[in-house]
């Protein structure tokens, strides 16, 4: 199947997550204009990604806070955007989140913002965001005032039906 722009079949094949490393992490986002400047191997494991080591098609992670977790630095290649990488490395984190028992994810997003919330997530006052949140180092230093705080309510079990994508 292919949608209207004609791009690949989103819903072909569930890519196979790895663990994330560092080098192609940072060169992935630096490429993707996402801030990168705090990444290191602590933080790296709650990262994952598809495609051959050092050259990633897509990546993403989760920064733990507290009860929360900052779901972050979604990116997918350039040449490979369009398949659907994007929607599941989004599920196979909040998968993860879920499973760790988080019950709000939050992320921080200037250009993504109606990607997710076709995902679910929903816009959310900077001022309400919980101090865990607020005092994590992209909240405070690395995201610009103008990006937007996006939350996302996860149930402890996945809904029934729901895809595991
Ligand atoms: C946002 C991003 C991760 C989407 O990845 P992707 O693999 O291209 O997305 P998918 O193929 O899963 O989904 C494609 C759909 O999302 C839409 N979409 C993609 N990027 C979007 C954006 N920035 N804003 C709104 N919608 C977007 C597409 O129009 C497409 O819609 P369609 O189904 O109606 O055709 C990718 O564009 C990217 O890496 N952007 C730069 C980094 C970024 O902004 N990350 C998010 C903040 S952490």
């Amino acid at each position: 199947m292919t949608n209207a722009r004609g791009t690949k079949d989103r819903e072909a094949s569930a890519p196979s997550w790895r663990p994330a490393e560092l080098d192609e992490t940072k060169r992935l986002l630096e490429q993707a204009g996402l801030p990168a400047d705090d990444l290191d191997e602590g933080l790296l494991e709650g990262f994952l990604a598809c495609g051959p080591v050092g050259e990633p098609t897509a990546v993403g992670g989760l920064e733990f806070l507290g009860r929360h977790a900052l779901l972050r630095s979604v990116a997918v290649a350039p040449s490979r955007r369009g398949e659907g990488l994007g929607q599941q490395v989004t599920r196979e984190l909040e998968r993860r989140a879920r499973e760790r028992g988080v019950q709000h994810l939050y992320l921080l997003t200037e250009g993504a913002t109606a990607f997710f919330e076709r995902l679910g997530w929903r816009t959310t006052d900077r001022a309400q965001a919980p101090p865990e949140i607020a005092g994590s180092t992209q909240f405070s230093r690395l995201c610009p005032a103008s990006a937007r705080l996006l939350s996302k309510a996860l149930s402890t079990s996945p809904a029934r039906g729901e895809s595991p994508r």
